[in-house]
């Protein structure tokens, strides 16, 4: 395929070429049962054993341990900041929150319907533009859990080491789940909307140790509680079946490649070459500091905002789309998840490179 660009979006975003080809055949005539893959029923054989791949594939690429369950919900991310606190809150109850961007935010503001919300970071004040440090921030004795956002999609921040804490963790892993690994012990909750490192957007994974599925008080809406779909293998109601498919298609792809390891090197790389570009000069600026820069996405300005508009329309006509800055920071932002190909950051820092000669400062 030729006419295929390259695709910096922060979300929904690049998917391997590979994986939408089969897709694209698939949603046509699924394993030759001559019905399409949208139009099978999710209690047929086929689309269990697809349920069954996709977790199972999870399970083995973050080595997630058998006492956690992997659910497959809807709602999208959003969703889970109210579900996690109202399953594992109440009144009375207290968890320890770390502000650092628009979701973090978001899930503060949904968490107080539940509990006694502890902010103990925020960095806010400077436009979100780094995570803090463990010592930074201390974590109440009666919170619950202490909840972070590993990956802030929109300032391009990113705790590069887990919190230490003695508290479980709960963890908003949207924007960089399978991009390294992680130890999936120390969480209570991690979950993720699909939209970014793992498939299409319609599908949100959640996994959650098995213990804390007691935990929810009662009166919680059925379809809100998340021993309702643990207890049914995320099978309770009709499930997101063409997110879960592709899903499945993408770990496959991922554990071809190498697994979460290899993926994780690869992403070093390309981070690495985008900031070195950044830091060759003064023209462009990283918005994040460079202690809590993320290899995800990588917000950057240039001197001015008439060249940065100048910037993303020349980058755009040659192939290079998705690269305005979100709308609450503006400049310029590159989002280059596990699928985003080398080949493209390469052609992007070329592309600076011509763009800082042919327009001065
Ligand atoms: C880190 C993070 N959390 C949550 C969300 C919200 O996800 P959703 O749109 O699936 O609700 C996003 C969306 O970009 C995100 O980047």
């Amino acid at each position: 395929m030729t006419d295929r660009v390259f695709n910096f979006s922060p979300g929904p975003a690049t998917l391997p070429l590979e994986v939408l080809e089969k897709v694209g055949k698939d949603v046509v005539n699924f394993q030759s049962t001559g019905i399409g893959l949208i139009e099978i029923s999710h209690r047929s054989k086929e689309f269990m054993a697809v349920a069954s791949e996709a977790e199972s594939l999870l399970r083995e690429l973050l080595h997630i341990p058998e006492n956690y369950k992997v659910l497959f919900l809807q709602g999208g991310a959003s969703s889970q900041f109210f579900m996690v606190p109202m399953n594992l809150l109440g009144k009375g109850k207290k968890a320890t929150y770390l502000n650092t961007g628009t979701w973090a935010k978001k899930s503060i503001k949904e968490a107080k319907l539940f509990g006694d919300i502890d902010v103990a970071f925020s960095s806010e004040d400077t436009t979100f533009n780094r995570v803090p440090k463990d010592s930074e921030y201390q974590v109440a004795d009666d919170s619950e859990y202490l909840y972070y956002v590993s990956n802030n999609t929109i300032y391009g921040t990113e705790f590069l080491e887990t919190p230490v804490s003695e508290k479980m963790l709960v963890c908003d892993m949207s924007s960089d789940i399978l991009s390294r690994p992680v130890d999936v012990k120390k969480y209570g909750v991690i979950f993720a909307g699909a939209q970014k490192n793992l498939g299409p957007a319609g599908v949100t994974i959640v996994i959650i140790r098995e213990d804390l599925l007691k935990r929810t008080p009662e009166g919680t809406p059925t379809m809100l509680s998340y021993s309702t779909h643990a207890d049914k293998d995320s099978m309770f109601n009709t499930p997101p079946c063409f997110p879960i498919y592709v899903v499945s298609e993408v770990l496959k792809w991922l554990k071809k490649l190498g697994g979460v390891e290899a993926i994780a090197k690869i992403n070093r790389e390309k981070a690495q070459l985008l900031y070195t570009a950044i830091d060759a000069g003064s023209y462009y600026r990283g918005h994040a500091e460079k202690e809590s820069r993320s290899l995800m996405n990588i917000s950057f300005n240039l001197p001015t905002a008439e060249l940065e508009a100048k910037f993303i329309a020349e980058a755009n006509k040659i192939g290079l789309c998705g690269l305005k800055g979100h709308r609450s920071i503006g400049g310029c932002r590159a989002s280059v998840y596990n699928a985003f190909p080398k080949a493209g950051v390469v052609k992007l820092v070329t592309f600076m490179q011509d763009f800082e000669a042919a327009n001065p400062a």
